[in-house]
């Protein structure tokens, strides 16, 4: 299993351990050929920071001396490596050479004997071309393969590669089958030649069809995508490691890896991405070089720019700019690009995994970037919570907001705000990712105004673009003055139905209500109802719940809405406020989002507590270990 660390939708940073060794993830394992060692492992350890390698098991079987040593001494001490080592199994092999005549439980038993810390099956590669017969075959056989070395593994973690060509209900099966066994750890395989060939929107199909049906807490390799290039999009959807012989192999024919293109090493005259390796001072100095001495600076070179590229990675996922990341990156190359489309075709899919908010602002890199889930997601809720009641609608642009405002107040009518992120109520405008949007003035508006006038219950809308607020006193006759409306409650309310479904806002300010804002910014902080601190205001404009805003929306809302079910075994410590972890929770309402407020509740619907979750139910059901909700603020035991 993975520990997951810190996540945004499907990408995750986590951590990673087998036989007392971790590593944290994503991660690239460089390939080690034993045959010829071009950066000792290590020195990959010592100098790279490298917690994982790969070697080749049927590489060092198949030779005397190797084989010997390996058994002999463990293929720790053959490789002098003492972090995490994966072993594959010549599948590879026979998609290069053809079929390499090698029983596939002999070379399971012979990684456990040699100390692999990840074995690999001998799965079956599916090619691009194969039939859908033949890959239908390569599905089965490979099951059936794992099945049959499950049982002789022993300790050792197992790999077992998903295949199933480019036929996307076949990648679905086998990821089915597969995890069915419940390996340790599944690579996705049968993707270089695809990668080679840059068909990147196929990979895209592939790994989508995988993590779909995978238990998410499972690691998930993409074998031999070794180019940079791929890594961005690749973690978005959930890939936990790489493996690359990438390095060498481009070093060996003096091609330069950059995190956007490779290059000849003879080409260049200036070094777009440098390291200590290469860089624009020892440039020619590199040129000249003895051909073995080049070969080694290159690779060098090579894997620092990979290691480089997975950090970047990381750095993104920690502050929630993954998104803009992977857009800007997929622009390096066209074919990357169609790939970034094709992922987005599964933003539906993926609102699941998408949390209300993140710590970065939404930051607009293109016109792809209101295909992103979080655009989605937000569209969809605002159907589902934001009621039109009023007889006229209000359309603004967003420079006429501040002209706007001091009509909002007096004209009984909803004000909705045109933006290139879509329209919205002026009651929603402080939430993410709306109010924390960068958006370039000129971006093209989306034209999805008939949101509005699908979800309207009245016959007039009134859609001025241009002219506010002149126009607005020119045609009162549409508009019902107010009384001085109160601004905040509206937003409070809006929020609070956004947040916990339709109905909460209304519920939840029953009685006597007090909003206190901050001195300084003038921002809503906290509400309290008849004396009561029932929410917080955080900065990303949604709620924090107490307990006693829980307790009314517990009795608001039916089972299962809003909730995590936890067993009985859990109820008493968390009564006392200690989180829940993942076996405990028994069920869980299935629209909750990560990060989601939760009310926490025993097997007989009692309110417990009220806290955060960090998953969805999907993700939770299949993990096994590990703190799920952080619960806040519990009941007084006496209550
Ligand atoms: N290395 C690259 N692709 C594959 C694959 O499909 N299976 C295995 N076992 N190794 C690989």
């Amino acid at each position: 299993m993975i520990e997951i660390i810190h996540r945004d939708g499907l990408a995750r940073i986590g951590r990673f351990e087998v036989n007392g060794r971790a590593v944290e993830t994503p991660a690239l394992m460089p390939v080690i050929n034993p045959n010829i060692i071009v950066i000792s492992p290590r020195e990959m350890k010592d100098n790279f920071g490298i917690g994982a390698i790969i070697t080749n098991s049927y590489i060092i079987n198949r030779d005397q001396r190797l084989r010997e040593s390996a058994i002999k001494n463990g293929l720790h001490s053959m490789l002098d490596f003492d972090g995490i080592i994966m072993t594959d199994s010549g599948t590879f092999q026979s998609h290069v050479y053809g079929d390499i005549n090698q029983n596939y439980l002999d070379i399971v038993n012979f990684q456990k004997n040699i100390g692999s810390d990840i074995g690999t099956i001998l799965d079956i590669f599916s090619e691009p071309d194969f039939t859908y017969e033949q890959a239908k075959e390569a599905v089965n056989e490979t099951y059936k393969r794992a099945l049959e070395s499950k049982k002789i593994k022993g300790d050792m973690y197992l790999a077992g590669p998903i295949q199933g060509s480019i036929y996307q209900d076949l990648r679905e099966l086998s990821a089915r089958l597969m995890d069915s066994l419940d390996l340790e750890y599944y690579p996705i395989g049968g993707v270089v030649p695809l990668l080679e060939n840059y068909r990147y929107s196929d990979v895209v199909k592939i790994v989508m069809s995988v993590k779909m049906n995978l238990s998410f807490g499972k690691p998930v390799h993409l074998f031999g995508a070794g180019h940079p290039m791929f890594f961005p999009l690749a973690v978005l959807m959930g890939i936990d490691f790489f493996d690359s012989s990438s390095y060498v192999k481009y070093a060996r024919d003096d091609r330069v890896l950059f995190p956007d293109s490779t290059r000849y090493l003879f080409d260049l005259k200036y070094v777009p991405y440098q390291t200590e390796f290469l860089n624009s001072s020892n440039l020619e100095e590199l040129k000249s070089m003895e051909r073995e001495e080049r070969f080694r600076r290159l690779a060098l070179h090579n894997l620092k720019i990979s290691l480089e590229e997975i950090e970047r990675i990381k750095a993104s996922i920690f502050e929630g700019t993954l998104w803009e990341y992977v857009e800007e990156r997929c622009r390096v190359h066209p074919s990357l690009y169609d790939a970034l489309y094709e992922f987005y075709k599964y933003s539906d899919k993926l609102e699941k995994f998408e949390s209300l908010s993140r710590k970065h602002p939404f930051y607009y890199t293109g016109a792809e970037s209101i295909l992103r889930p979080s655009i989605g997601y937000l569209e969809k809720r605002i159907i589902d919570t934001y009621r039109y009641k009023r007889k006229t609608c209000i359309v603004l642009r967003r420079e006429d907001l501040e002209k706007a405002m001091k009509y909002i107040e007096k004209f009984d009518s909803h004000f909705l705000l045109k933006t290139c992120i879509g329209t919205i109520p002026f009651e929603l405008l402080y939430i993410y990712p709306i109010f924390q949007a960068i958006l370039p003035e000129n971006c093209h508006y989306r034209e999805n105004l008939s949101l509005i006038l699908d979800s309207i219950d009245y016959d007039v809308l009134i859609s001025w673009l241009k002219g506010v607020p002149e126009k607005i006193v020119e045609e009162e006759k549409y508009i019902t003055r107010a009384d001085k409306r109160d601004l905040d409650l509206l937003r409070v309310r809006a929020v609070a139905d956004y947040q916990f479904g339709l109905g909460a806002g209304e519920e939840l300010l029953k009685g006597d209500v007090k909003i206190v804002k901050s001195k300084n910014t003038g921002m809503i902080r906290n509400i309290y109802v008849n004396d009561k601190h029932i929410l917080s205001m955080r900065n990303d404009g949604f709620f924090t719940l107490k307990i006693d805003g829980g307790k009314i929306l517990h009795k608001k809302f039916k089972y299962p809405k809003l909730r995590v079910v936890v067993n009985k075994d859990s109820e008493e410590f968390n009564k006392k406020g200690k989180n829940v972890f993942a076996r405990f929770v028994k069920e869980m309402d299935e629209y909750l989002r990560p990060f989601d407020e939760v009310l926490v509740v025993n097997e007989e619907d009692e309110l417990i507590g009220v806290g955060r979750t960090f998953f969805n139910w999907l993700e939770i059901k299949t993990l096994r270990k590990g703190m799920v909700v952080e619960i806040r603020e519990t009941l007084k035991l006496n209550e």
